[in-house]
């Protein structure tokens, strides 16, 4: 039988997406009461990254030791991934030895290449085309804060990025209305888009789009992999700041999130990520506790 695998947020049915973010809040109560468990003994996650990362390393790593088991951090430049060994053969290698694969890499073909040839479960820690991981975290901390997040208006400010893409798939899994406010030349991926038309609309009115919102969100202006646009990113993005001017507009119960790391002062201003509306230490933590669930469906299931 072929392993479940993690790519994108729909290789789980909506219903398994709403099971699995209550067990992250369980999970995460069980952590905070001190209870031992340790379903994962003797189980190995192998983590390749190939692109930097800080919470989502310290969240599969902890996660794994919190469940007794044990996570290895594979960097390409010291795998023979990077030295052009094919995808295909490291995954049957790889995959041979551990319980489950986590990757971070550029082409999201990667993952899916790795995962057609893997005998054990793999995640998407993030590609240029999605971040379902963090959606995961993203959901939690809404639910956690405000409730079930269907029917409410969720406000993707910035670029049509990895993280956009991952949210136009909740907002069709959860029932929520997504309106990406972006510059032109920035839009979401069209395909994404037509797969989830009746939920998003796209728009470069960032005023509009934010008036009434009950959920804010925006990430960096250049992603990983785009470090040569960053200048004129800088340009383009020019009134799509998150601030308190535009935070104003957002509803009453409205709740600001970043997926971190902030380049603060350019896409959100440090007023709005300190402010008490926003819950982005929160979504952080919730790394952890929501890969945890996500670990224990997909290798203990
Ligand atoms: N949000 C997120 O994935 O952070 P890292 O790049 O630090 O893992
Ligand atoms: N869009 C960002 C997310 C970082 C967690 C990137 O891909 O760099």
């Amino acid at each position: 039988m072929s392993p479940r695998h993690f790519l994108t947020l729909k290789d789980l049915s909506s219903d398994e997406l709403k099971q699995l973010l209550s067990r992250a809040t369980e999970l995460k109560k069980m952590h905070r009461e001190g209870t031992l468990y340790e379903p994962m003994k003797n189980k190995v996650l192998a983590m390749i990254f190939e692109k930097s990362s800080t919470r989502t390393r310290v969240s599969f790593e902890a996660g794994m030791a919190q469940f007794g088991g044990h996570a290895l951090f594979l960097s390409p430049r010291d795998t023979q991934l990077g030295r052009g060994e094919p995808v295909e053969d490291s995954a049957r290698v790889i995959s041979s030895m551990v319980d489950a694969v986590m990757i971070r890499t550029f082409d999201h073909a990667m993952v899916e290449t790795f995962a057609a040839n893997s005998s054990v479960p793999v995640i998407n820690a993030l590609t240029d085309d999605y971040h379902p991981c963090q959606l995961l975290a993203d959901m939690q901390t809404y639910l956690e804060h405000r409730g079930s997040i269907e029917g409410k208006k969720v406000v993707w400010v910035g670029d049509g990025n990895n993280m956009c893409h991952s949210y136009m798939n909740a907002a069709d899994m959860l029932g929520f209305n997504l309106v990406v406010a972006c510059p032109k030349g920035y839009e979401p991926n069209e395909q994404i888009l037509s797969e989830n038309q009746h939920c998003v609309t796209v728009t470069h009115n960032v005023q509009e789009a934010v008036t009434g919102a009950n959920l804010v969100v925006t990430d960096v202006f250049a992603s990983m992999g785009q470090e040569d646009e960053q200048e004129q990113r800088l340009r383009d993005f020019d009134g799509f700041q998150v601030n308190q001017k535009l935070m104003a507009l957002a509803a009453a119960d409205a709740l600001f999130m970043h997926c971190l790391p902030a380049h603060r002062g350019e896409e959100v201003t440090s007023e709005v990520i300190d402010h008490p509306d926003s819950v982005v230490w929160d979504e952080a933590e919730n790394r952890l506790h929501a890969q945890k669930a996500l670990l224990e469906f997909l290798i203990c299931n």
